[in-house]
Formats: structure tokens, C-alpha cells, sequence
């Protein structure tokens, strides 16, 4: 019965393109061990989140992270970072490797580079970060440290949508620890670890499931329905 296989073909085609046009598609950017690559990849597919990762860029051959995301089947690339003569020229060839996947959302998990201007303003509203610290406190690197030399007693994690100035952007989530005596950078960052495996994929999810809403430098998040924003 040809006739009829093809119609099932067909529809079974049309089903799988309806499906892939729900999805949300996210890049995700990093330059080393990709943790917080894992988690988001684990709770997009624990969870079956409305969105799919179509590709992991990395900025460094040696990004431990990659390998993990083709375990999992996910394409990887590698634009060289080291290899391009100034930003802008990077910033070009990394947007022309991200625009080949079309997303609706790049999240930068542990991407190691400041952006430039255009490239930041190319991506507006759709690209996000995680900062290792309280922000607006301690932009830029070495966060743990800075905390430590600052003497808070409360640190934390931030993650939030990306604009031109570093570390500034309209926050979406943030989780604190308290800060004790004996704490050093890496105890610091060990403990923030865990925290930041769990907020940033929710706020990866919160964004792919449309909850959330910018006016100027705030974000609403509408969790009415499903999830327990105290945790
Ligand atoms: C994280 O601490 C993140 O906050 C910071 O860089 C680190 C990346 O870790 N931006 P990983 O590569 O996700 O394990």
C-alpha cells in the first residue's frame, strides 16, 4: 500500500517540523571545563524543556567542556580565539559560527572574553551570563578574591542578560552564601559551584519557556505556575 505509507511519511514529517519549530534553539559559549554547559544540557533533557542546544563554541581547542557535549551528541566547534589579530575580528567569526545555528538565546557558560559593542548589541535580549559574584559588586575577574579583600560577609552568583558595559546587565537570578572566617578563593568557588548548577539552568529554562520580561534594568520573572523561586 504505497499510497498510504507515503501519507503516514508525510505526516510523520510534518509533525517532526512542527516539533523542531517549538523548540527554542540555544547556543552555548565556552572557554574551559563547562560545568554549567552539563547542567543546563542534563536539565533541558531531564526536564524536557521547550528548547533544544544546537551547538557548544568554544574559543579554545583545549576546552575540556567540548568532549562532553559531543558525548552527548551535541555539535561542537572551536573558533580560535588566539588566532584573530583584535576583538572585532574575533567577535565577526564567532557571530558568523553562531548565526550558522539561527538561536533564539546564546548563553555564555564560563566564556572567557570580553565582548565587543556590536557583537553585545547583535545578540540584545538574547544572550546570557554568569557572573561569580553579587552584582553590581565585583565585576570583571577574580571575583572570589575581591570579595575576600572587600571583607562581605555575604557572596554570591549572578546570572543576567548581557549589554555592552561588563557585568552590568539586567539581572535575571541571583543566590548567596554566607561568607566565613577560614574561606578562601577556592573554598569560595567550590560552594558557589553548586549554586550556580542550579540557577542557571533554570534561568535558561525560564527564558526558553518566555517568563521572563525586561523594563529597563529590571527583569520580571513570572513563576506563577510551576516553579518555587525560594529554592
Ligand atoms: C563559573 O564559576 C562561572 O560563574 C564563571 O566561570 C566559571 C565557569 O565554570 N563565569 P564552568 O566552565 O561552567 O565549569
Amino acid at each position: 500500500m504505497p499510497a498510504l505509507k507515503g501519507r503516514h511519511f508525510y505526516l510523520g514529517l510534518r509533525l517532526v517540523q512542527r516539533y523542531n519549530a517549538a523548540m527554542k534553539k540555544i547556543v552555548i559559549l565556552i572557554s574551559g571545563r563547562g560545568s554549567n554547559m552539563q547542567s543546563i544540557a542534563h536539565a533541558a533533557k531531564e526536564q524536557q524543556w521547550p528548547a533544544q542546544i544546537v551547538a557548544v563554541i568554544s574559543n579554545r581547542t583545549d576546552a575540556a567542556g567540548l568532549e562532553y557535549a559531543a558525548s552527548l551528541g551535541i555539535p561542537t566547534s572551536v573558533v580560535v580565539s588566539k588566532n584573530f589579530a583584535t576583538r572585532d575580528a574575533f567577535d565577526s567569526a564567532l557571530q558568523l559560527e553562531i548565526d550558522r545555528y539561527s538561536p533564539d538565546l546564546v548563553v555564555l557558560a564560563g566564556f572567557m572574553r570580553i565582548l565587543t559593542a556590536p557583537f553585545v548589541q547583535h545578540y540584545a535580549g538574547k544572550m546570557i551570563n554568569i557572573h561569580p559574584s553579587l552584582l553590581p559588586s565585583f565585576t570583571g575577574l577574580a571575583t572570589h578574591k575581591q570579595a575576600l579583600e572587600a571583607g562581605v560577609k555575604v557572596h554570591g552568583v549572578t546570572v543576567h542578560f548581557v549589554t555592552a558595559e561588563l557585568d552590568h546587565g539586567p539581572i535575571i537570578d541571583q543566590a548567596a552564601i554566607r561568607v566565613f572566617d577560614n574561606d578562601t578563593e577556592e573554598s569560595l568557588s567550590a560552594r558557589l559551584l553548586s549554586h550556580e548548577h542550579l540557577i542557571y539552568p533554570r534561568a535558561v529554562r525560564w527564558f526558553v519557556e518566555g517568563k521572563l520580561t525586561v523594563k529597563g534594568n529590571c527583569v520580571h520573572v513570572d513563576v506563577s505556575s510551576t516553579d518555587n523561586i525560594e529554592n
